[in-house]
């Protein structure tokens, strides 16, 4: 923790890489822990996939709120760990957040800088005409359809399904090689092509890197700095 305090208050530019792990003490489960989403029934994965969506738009709909109910549902608040990242900000350090998450949950904190490397659950697009509906208009149907009465689609969500491009890349790259810290917080980095990321940047002499992970990863070896335990309680301990 002193260590991690100390990278931290020298740092001016922070890069921060999160994934589902910042979020489970808020109340969303993760992918592949335990009690994970994709451990209960690894075929689900096939299920949040574009090529699934376009052959059975309908049947993706009730796997997709079956699999993201809690997402779905809207009612999660930011935790200590989204917090803490808006306080660095807040004090002044220039902090751009790359989330893996599609919960909200960096924006809902107030973080300035977010960038949502899977899209984000809280939209859903008319893959014809392009309409962006809201959460609550795709909560109203269970296979919602484009608002447009000329148009009617089945929307598609704003989520990055397994076999769509993630987003932000090169903005994550560009943005990591002119910091002073990458902060990975919350995630397996099992996921392609997010796993690489540390990899490209482990002989960067001028960039610190720190894992916060409730579990060891394959790339810890790759970081100046791993601490395995909760970002919540760690991000409370160093508010303090
Ligand atoms: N604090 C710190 N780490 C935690 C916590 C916590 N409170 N809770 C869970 N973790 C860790 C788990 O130990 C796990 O290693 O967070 C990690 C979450 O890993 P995954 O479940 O694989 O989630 P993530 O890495 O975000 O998955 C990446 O895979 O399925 C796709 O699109 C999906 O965005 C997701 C991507």
């Amino acid at each position: 923790m002193r260590k991690l305090k100390a990278m931290i208050s020298e740092a001016k530019t922070i890069s921060v890489l999160t994934g589902a792990g910042i979020s489970t003490e808020s109340g969303i489960p993760d992918f592949r822990s335990t009690k994970g989403l994709w451990r209960e029934d690894v075929s689900r994965m096939d299920v949040i996939s574009r090529d699934y969506f376009e052959r059975e738009p309908e049947l993706f709909w009730k796997y997709f709120k079956d699999i993201f109910q809690i997402k779905l549902s809207h009612s999660y608040e930011p935790n200590s760990g989204h917090l803490l990242l808006k306080e660095l900000e807040r004090s002044g350090k220039d902090v751009r957040i790359f989330t893996q998450n599609v919960d909200g949950l960096h924006h809902k904190a107030g973080s300035g800088k977010v960038y949502e490397l899977h899209g984000s659950i809280l939209f859903a697009a008319c893959p014809e005409c392009g309409k962006e509906h809201h959460l609550d208009y795709i909560n109203e149907q269970i296979v919602p359809l484009c608002s447009d009465e000329a148009c009617q689609q089945i929307l598609k969500p704003d989520v990055v399904l397994f076999g769509d491009m993630v987003r932000c890349f090169e903005e994550m790259y560009e943005s990591i090689s002119e910091s002073d810290l990458f902060l990975v917080i919350g995630t397996s980095l099992e996921v392609f092509p997010v796993r690489q990321v540390p990899l490209d940047f482990r002989h960067k002499a001028t960039l610190g890197m720190v894992l916060i992970n409730a579990e060891p990863t394959r790339l810890d070896p790759v970081f100046d700095l791993v601490i395995h335990g909760k970002s919540g309680a760690i991000a409370k301990a160093l508010a303090e």
